[in-house]
């Protein structure tokens, strides 16, 4: 059993990576600044895991309270989820970005060496790939950027890199693709301000009825049904991935790894799949091209099942299912026992 730290853990991936530990048995200190998310997540993630989280509400940029807690726990690993994530708002607002996202990690390292806390797992994502074309992609391909969030993700990987070699660091790089769906008790799950960006939770939207028509974006890609696919892995999955990965690096094996299914799914197969799930066509109009877009991405998934023997196993239904299930209960101020 090991005591771990989880920045951001109070989000949509960190409350069901808390989950996850708390399952395999270990302790968890949460450090959240609640900027995303809503305090009330804390009691939910108590209730499926059978124990509250200890929780430090907070900045990672704030490196005297970082100091308080690495002094009041003694931590074995980081997962360092705390940052910002919209594509869209970095390019409006680069330096917002610079400041959570490098600037909080550096500033956890920072605490973290003082600490001699030297194991860190770092929540990075597939768009380090850039656009890297119709194959399944392995963690040898090159990296770019083409937004300022991209941007921030590389630069975390790339200084992560260069402590490394300089000082003890154990790190796990773990490169999301399309993390979806929520736990299936229907207590934790992706909770968006205002409009959503991403796929599946404007479609949940437009599922449960507070959006009118989801736009698809495009339909003229070199793709099967001409629109764009992404390798869509369940949350519960992620959450799995990142247990492997800190047990990991306590066993003192570092790794970059992708995380992902190895499958694609196209815009149309996904909002079939969630009308399945909710039990009717959900209403969809074709528009042009989002900016930035790619045709297809999909991770080679293999590194991750030699290194850490992860692999994911919930499917496209399973993520629609869960996602529905967890629409169903917020709307219903989760008062019931069993949304199904
Ligand atoms: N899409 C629509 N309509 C929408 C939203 C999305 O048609 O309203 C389409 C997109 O064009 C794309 C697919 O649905 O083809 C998935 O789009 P998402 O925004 O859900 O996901 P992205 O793959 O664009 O981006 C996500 C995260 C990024 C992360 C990236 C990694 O948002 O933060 O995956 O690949 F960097």
């Amino acid at each position: 059993m090991a005591c771990i730290l989880l920045t951001g853990g109070a989000g949509y991936i960190g409350s069901h990576t808390f989950v996850a530990l708390a399952e395999a048995g270990h302790d968890v200190v949460i450090l959240d600044d609640f900027s995303n998310s809503d305090p009330g997540v804390v009691a939910r993630m108590g209730r499926v895991a059978g124990r509250e989280p200890t929780v430090v509400r907070g900045s990672v940029l704030d490196e005297a309270l970082l100091g308080r807690v690495f002094a009041e726990h003694r931590i074995d690993g980081i997962i360092h989820f705390a940052a910002l994530k919209a594509v869209g708002e970095s390019v409006e607002r680069p330096l917002d970005y610079f400041s959570t996202n490098i600037g909080g990690l550096m500033t956890l390292m920072r605490a973290a060496r003082a600490a001699g806390v030297w194991r860190l797992v770092f929540s990075s994502t597939a768009t380090v790939y850039g656009d890297p074309g119709d194959r399944a992609v392995p963690e040898t391909a090159p990296r770019s950027h083409t937004n300022p969030y991209a941007f921030t993700k590389l630069t975390c990987e790339q200084m992560l890199e260069q402590a490394a070699a300089a000082e003890p660091w154990c790190v796990g790089v773990l490169r999301y693709f399309n993390p979806v769906g929520a736990h299936p008790s229907g207590l934790i799950g992706e909770d968006p301000r205002g409009l959503p960006n991403n796929l599946m939770p404007y479609v949940a939207k437009v599922a449960i009825g507070a959006l009118p028509e989801l736009q698809v974006f495009g339909d003229d890609y070199a793709t099967p049904d001409g629109t764009g696919m992404r390798d869509y892995v369940h949350v519960v999955d992620l959450a799995r991935a990142h247990v492997a990965s800190v047990e990991a690096l306590l066993d003192g094996r570092a790794h970059t790894l992708n995380i992902g299914t190895g499958r694609a799914n196209s815009v149309l197969e996904l909002v079939e799949a969630y009308g399945r799930a909710a039990g009717r066509a959900l209403p969809y109009r074709v528009v042009g091209r989002r900016a930035g877009d790619v045709a297809i991405t999909y991770a080679d998934p293999s590194r991750a099942r030699a290194e850490l023997g992860f692999e994911a196993t919930l499917d496209l239904d399973a993520m629609c299912r869960d996602s529905w299930r967890w629409m169903r209960a917020q709307a219903s101020g989760f008062r019931l026992n069993d949304p199904e």
